[in-house]
């Protein structure tokens, strides 16, 4: 694991990684998180009318899920394309939700904002991972509840993740999203603003027609899988793209041709001091 450095340059590192994410159109994957949104959603447990942040929000889809209880939700992701799909898919659903355009690491809201701060599978991939610790908790309220959902070292999405950096190195002196993941990490990113921090590890099955299709979704829609495919050699893209095949393979509970997908993750609820 990459250990962050006083000298990497955070925000040009943000730029690239907001680019990446950009790339393809992660609402296409987003599908794959409304489980574990709706798990995560549960677990906080937000209230009517109580004020939700979800960070990273990609296409909106955490936010939505909270919507639904007639909370007053915020969305924020620095990908400008995902907050245009929310809009439309918030509007599509007659949900009226703020979705903004902006950056986890600096968010434009004041402290002790919200009841509730979720992020699935987004804030984990910041640069700063401490700075993004500090923003997350300085929004929430004392006594609210912060909900991350996100990948964990073992399991698919750990070995996804190995299989992408085996092929294209991730920025030097930025911090695996891996960390997030354990519960040391956390507990260094949120202990000394946090009365507790409850983890809970669950499997959230992913749906795909076949291995092949699941490959083919992510070289076509998951950004850093067509950005790794950009970088690397291309006598090393079949290399990478079996690679990939094998990862799913490896976790695949389907014995029908299709792919049924174990991604075990970490599900997290703390309660800000
Ligand atoms: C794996 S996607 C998850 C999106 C969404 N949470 C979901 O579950 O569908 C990761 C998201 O994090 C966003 N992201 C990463 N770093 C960010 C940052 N520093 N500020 C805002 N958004 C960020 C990306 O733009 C992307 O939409």
């Amino acid at each position: 694991m990459n250990n962050g450095t006083q000298s990497t340059d955070y925000a040009e590192v943000t730029e690239r990684q907001r680019e990446t994410w950009g790339t393809g159109d992660f609402n296409e994957i987003a599908r794959q998180n409304v489980i574990m949104a709706e798990a995560l959603c549960a677990a906080a447990d937000p209230h009517p009318g109580q004020r939700v942040l979800d960070i990273a929000c990609g296409s909106g889809t955490a936010a939505l899920v909270a919507e639904r209880r007639y909370c007053e939700v915020t969305g924020i992701d620095y990908v400008s394309g995902l907050i245009e799909r929310a809009k439309t898919r918030a509007q599509a659903n007659g949900q009226r939700i703020d979705f903004r355009v902006g950056d986890a690491q600096d968010m434009p809201f004041p402290d002790n904002r919200f009841d509730v701060v979720l992020s699935v599978y987004g804030v984990q991939f910041v640069a700063d991972q401490e700075q993004a610790a500090r923003e997350l908790l300085r929004v929430c309220k004392p006594g609210g509840k912060v909900g991350l959902a996100g990948p964990i070292p073992e399991g698919w999405s750990g070995d996804w993740f190995a299989a992408h950096s085996r092929y294209a190195s991730p920025p030097p002196g930025v911090q695996s999203p891996l960390r997030w993941g354990t519960e040391e990490g956390l507990e260094e990113l949120l202990e000394t603003d946090v009365l507790s921090i409850e983890n809970e590890q669950r499997t959230a099955l992913q749906y795909y027609r076949s291995i092949d299709h699941a490959v083919e979704v992510f070289s076509t829609y998951f950004g850093p899988t067509i950005r790794a495919l950009e970088e690397i050699d291309p006598a090393d893209q079949e290399n990478f793209l079996n690679d990939l095949k094998a990862v799913m393979r490896r976790y695949n509970r389907a014995t029908d041709g299709t792919a049924i997908v174990e991604n075990r993750y970490l599900q997290t609820i703390a309660i800000k001091k």
